[in-house]
């Protein structure tokens, strides 16, 4: 069975449709990339997987995560799937993030949430101990300190690591990860890829992985489906729509990220 099952899915605001028709499945431990331009309805596709699409935003079709309906479901029933079936890391971390709360906090509420709903209590040394053990899977130096950290005291690397522990305190099945690497600058950006590659690998969780950058999404996933204008163009393993692209937007795609890794004087 599909982890998350989404089937002809169209997304609405008002006559204006920005996603159609749009069919996915994710399994259990894969990895799949979404990919396409700016405005191509990414966001919105990820937000519609966990039932969260902003107001004004009406969705058709049919989306099972974890078996459950999302299209339509109550908040009662959404709100058991996330944070339990899945957790979603987005691209700005600071908006995941209270300004007035120290980071250490922030990390003990999902990890609360989530013990609660095992029928655990997690008394407050266990927490810390927990909080503590998260953030040296993110491998941020210093957890101690960093725990009594306000998320403006820490750079974008870093925040982004602590959105990421905040995920994996909800154990999710599936991660999505809607452009998390986007707004950090390159060197950042290679290592919070790598650390999200081995947290996946390591706790087998599947991963929908949102990008506009396809040699980015080519280092973590095995699957893509290419979307343009809210229409699924092309979709298959990574080396073949790199190798091959059929759709010729892909073909761009591809030739874009070339020209890039050449005049990196790089060797993909
Ligand atoms: N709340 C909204 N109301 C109306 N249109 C929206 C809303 N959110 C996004 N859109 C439109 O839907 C399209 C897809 O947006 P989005 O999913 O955010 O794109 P992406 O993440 O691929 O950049 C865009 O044209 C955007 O302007
Ligand atoms: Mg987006």
């Amino acid at each position: 069975m599909s982890l998350l099952a989404i089937d002809h899915l169209t997304l609405s605001a008002g006559a204006q449709t920005l996603v159609s028709g749009l069919s996915l499945a994710i399994a259990a431990g894969e990895r799949v990339g979404l990919i396409g331009e700016s405005g191509s309805g990414k966001s919105l596709t990820a937000m519609a997987a966990t039932g969260l699409l902003p107001p004004g935003i009406t969705a058709a079709g049919s989306v099972l995560l974890g078996g459950r309906q999302v299209v339509g479901a109550p908040d009662r029933v959404l709100d058991r799937l996330r944070g339990t079936v899945t957790a979603t890391i987005f691209q700005e971390p600071l908006t995941a993030l209270d300004p007035l709360l120290r980071v250490g906090r922030q990390v003990a509420e999902p990890l609360r949430r989530r013990a609660a709903r095992d029928g655990r209590t997690l008394d407050r040394h266990q927490l810390r101990r927990d909080v503590q053990a998260l953030l040296e899977q993110v491998a941020l130096p210093h957890p101690e300190r960093i725990a009594r950290a306000y998320p403006h005291e820490l750079s974008g690397g870093q925040r982004q690591r602590i959105a990421i522990a905040m995920a994996l305190a909800c154990q999710p099945q599936l991660l999505i990860a809607d452009e998390p690497t986007t707004a950090l600058d390159v060197t950042t950006q290679a290592e919070i890829l790598k650390l999200l590659d081995t947290l996946v690998r390591e706790r087998g969780m599947a991963l929908l992985f949102i990008s506009h950058d396809l040699p980015i999404v080519a280092q973590v996933v095995q699957r893509v489906v290419v979307l343009r204008r809210g229409v699924a163009v092309e979709r298959g393993p990574v080396e073949e729509v790199f190798a091959r692209p059929r759709h010729e937007y892909t073909g761009a795609l591809v030739a874009a990220a070339r020209a890039f890794d050449a005049a990196l004087g790089g060797s993909r």
